[in-house]
């Protein structure tokens, strides 16, 4: 049993480099929590302070596993850009509007351990398929033929308004840790992990930005996705939908090597996939293609692919709106899985084809 006691006497042994005063002392340890075997808490620091302060969470997270009886620690920084010295008027958009047309430092996280690719799957908008995508591109992408056995796939759910791999996956109940590390769920041979298995289901958690890219930042770089031996392929992460500041902080913040774009055929939600595409550019992410989904007689079909033309990114291809593809994920077992030979499958070869291209693996 851990002392809380000795955990903050450790942690003001550590000099906060601003104040001089100790981590605790200081207030720079934000939620604190010490249990039994572990101890955590999160640093928020200014973008510009973050180097100063690694060394520091470095320091805090070394000596915290250094005190006899202590198995977990998790110590977090993140950076958030400082308000504005003042505050500034003007006409018609609010503070958070005006923040994202402005240059920010991008201060991304480390690269998981053992992971070659780190691939995004995106929307403009909620409810056009991106998890649907996420999980059937993933499972094509395990499948996919190749010489020593096939690609080690993860999947990553950082959809914090709506975690729905669970679901799709069939995965329940948190996840183990195991020598300081997240074990991830495995299902269908991929590798999982969700935003909704650390929240448990039915809890209605409001994110705020810092809180998402904290929970993100932890599962990417806290779980054991791959090992020296057995590396990670590709880790594909459904991130939340639209374009706003949870959405730029996420991507700001996670090492991606490509994102996959996903849209329905109609205008409304090609303008929110024209929106994706320009938040990626922003950040240097390179679109890998863009996939239309829920293709057929209601919502038409072909907007998608004069969409890639006019953005110059791949258009990989379009997804008929058919019942199999919604059974599959209310079922838990991803279509690509249920009828590996079907025509869904073939689809969704063809596009884990030409996104391993992309991705060099
Ligand atoms: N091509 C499709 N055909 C039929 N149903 C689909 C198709 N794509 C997605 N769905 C269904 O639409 C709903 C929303 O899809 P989902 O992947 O959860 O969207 P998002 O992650 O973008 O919110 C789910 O019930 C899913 O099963
Ligand atoms: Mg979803």
């Amino acid at each position: 049993m851990i002392d809380r006691a000795a955990v903050i006497a450790v942690l003001d042994a550590i000099p906060d480099p601003k104040s001089g005063q100790g981590l605790v002392a200081s207030g720079l340890a934000k939620g604190l929590t010490v249990a039994e075997d572990r101890a955590g808490f999160a640093m928020e620091v200014a973008v510009s302070d973050a180097a100063l302060y690694a060394p520091v969470r470095d320091a805090a997270e070394a000596a915290l596993r250094a005190m006899p009886g202590m198995t977990r620690v998790s110590v977090i920084l993140t950076a958030e850009a400082a308000p504005a010295q003042e505050p500034r008027r003007t006409a018609g958009l609010s503070s958070a509007a005006v923040d994202q047309t402005r240059a920010k430092a991008p201060v991304p996280t480390d690269r998981p351990a053992h992971v070659r690719r780190v691939l995004a799957i995106a929307s403009g908008k909620g409810g056009v398929g991106k998890s649907t995508v996420a999980v059937n591109l993933a499972a094509a992408l395990s499948a996919l033929p190749r010489k020593n056995g096939g690609l080690s796939v993860g999947i990553l759910d950082a959809d914090v308004y709506g975690p729905s791999l669970p679901t799709m996956l069939g995965l329940s109940g948190k996840p183990g840790y195991e020598d300081g590390a997240i074990v991830p769920h495995e299902a269908h041979g991929l590798k999982a992990m969700s935003v909704g298995l650390l929240t448990g289901a039915g809890d209605a958690m409001v994110w705020r930005g810092p809180m998402a890219s904290q929970a993100l930042t932890q599962m990417l770089t806290q779980t054991r996705w791959g090992t020296e031996t057995r590396p990670l392929d590709v880790l594909v992460v459904d991130l939340p939908p639209g374009t706003g500041d949870v959405q730029l902080t996420l991507i700001q913040k996670t090492p991606l090597d490509g994102a996959v774009i996903v849209s329905t055929p109609q205008e409304v939600a090609l303008a929110d996939a024209r929106r994706a595409h320009a938040l990626f550019q922003k950040v240097n992410v390179p679109t890998l293609g863009l996939i239309e989904n829920m293709t057929g007689d209601i919502f038409g079909k072909g907007g998608a692919e004069t969409e890639a033309a006019r953005l110059e990114v791949p258009y990989l291809g379009d997804l008929p709106l058919t019942a199999a593809v919604r059974q599959g994920g209310d079922a838990g077992t991803p279509v690509v899985v249920a009828e590996p030979d079907g025509e869904i499958a073939k689809r969704f070869a063809g596009f884990a084809e030409a996104v391993a291209k992309a991705l060099n693996i």
